[in-house]
């Protein structure tokens, strides 16, 4: 019987596709992927890939935000339902209104955020470059949205006064300083490592903050053996697979459901199929590129 994995194989070599996955899906997906990433690797190779198909396996920002750097391109989300609850708290019209009201205000957004709202951003940003991306406006108003802890992780690290927008990650926000003190006191020893999605007073307790491919990085190059890592769990597979002789302790709460919808079957469906097509509107398109492509220049 022909596996999974070997029925991938054919139909990517059939499309000349190729499959990115994000660090919190689940380990089958991960296993198949040709790139394993965070959000701004993955929107780097989503720009520069020869294929003419990307499956993005992840939320749909994501693979929205492969659209727009790549919009010649066929691009699939394998389960077209999955979507970011944090994207969801900021709309384009919310971001018009704003805008409206205060024309000078630059307007940093997070890539976690629908195409219709980027399109009124002047830039993008992901938590890896949020630092650097600010402190390009040194001087200037600046808005940052939707993240409100990514916001003020952004102040705290620039010394810039950031506006904030009342969105969130439910999966990060809802980690508490209590239980990572817990955990703290249960492994004395271990290096803490926190995604900037978390509450400040999480952040205050880590080593390390930064986006899950820094964590990857440091966790390899790190001489510590034993970690505590404040995001999501679908970043312990990688962190295993890569680290045998090491340890790794997760919240085991930290699920964000709709990053583990993807899986093998829907991967062959979308690819045989076609489901998941990610369509976006010419207006959406021009305008989302901008701020998009800036960001990708700046990284
Ligand atoms: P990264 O860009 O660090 O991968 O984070 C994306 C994300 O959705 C975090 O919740
Ligand atoms: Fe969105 Fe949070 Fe899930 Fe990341 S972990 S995709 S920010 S809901």
């Amino acid at each position: 019987m022909v596996s999974a994995a070997e029925k991938i194989e054919r139909l990517k070599k059939e499309k000349n596709a190729v499959i990115l996955a994000h660090n919190y899906t689940l380990p089958e997906v991960q296993d198949l992927a040709d790139l394993v990433g965070d959000s701004l690797g993955l929107s780097i190779e989503a720009a520069r890939t020869s294929a003419d198909v990307i499956v993005f396996c992840g939320v749909s920002f994501m693979g929205e935000t492969a659209k727009i750097l790549s919009p010649e391109k066929t691009v699939l989300l394998p389960e077209p339902n999955a979507h970011c609850a944090m994207a969801a708290m900021c709309t384009g019209k919310q971001l018009r209104e704003y805008r409206a009201s205060d024309p000078d205000c630059v307007i940093i957004g997070y890539v976690n955020s629908t195409a219709e709202s980027k399109k009124e951003m002047d830039i993008c940003c992901t938590s890896s470059n949020a630092v650097r991306v600010a402190r390009s406006f040194e001087g200037k108003d600046v808005l940052l949205v939707p993240d409100m802890n990514l916001g003020a992780y952004t102040a705290s690290e620039t010394g810039m006064r950031i506006r904030l927008w009342n969105g969130f990650c439910p999966v990060h926000h809802g980690i508490s300083y209590g239980q990572v003190k817990a955990l703290k006191q249960k492994y004395p020893g271990a290096f803490i490592m926190a995604h900037p999605e978390c509450r400040a007073e999480v952040l205050g307790l880590a080593d390390h903050v930064g986006s899950t491919e820094s964590m990857a990085k440091v966790a390899k190059t790190s001489e510590k053996k034993e970690f505590i890592i404040l995001t999501e769990v679908g970043m312990k597979h990688r962190l295993e697979k890569e680290n045998p002789e090491k340890t790794f302790h997760f919240l085991e709460h930290a699920v964000c459901t709709t990053m583990k919808m993807v899986s093998a079957d829907s991967i062959i469906d979308s690819l045989e199929n076609g489901t998941g097509e990610i369509f976006l509107s010419e207006d959406v398109l021009e305008g989302a590129k901008t701020p998009v492509r800036k960001m990708i220049d700046l990284s």
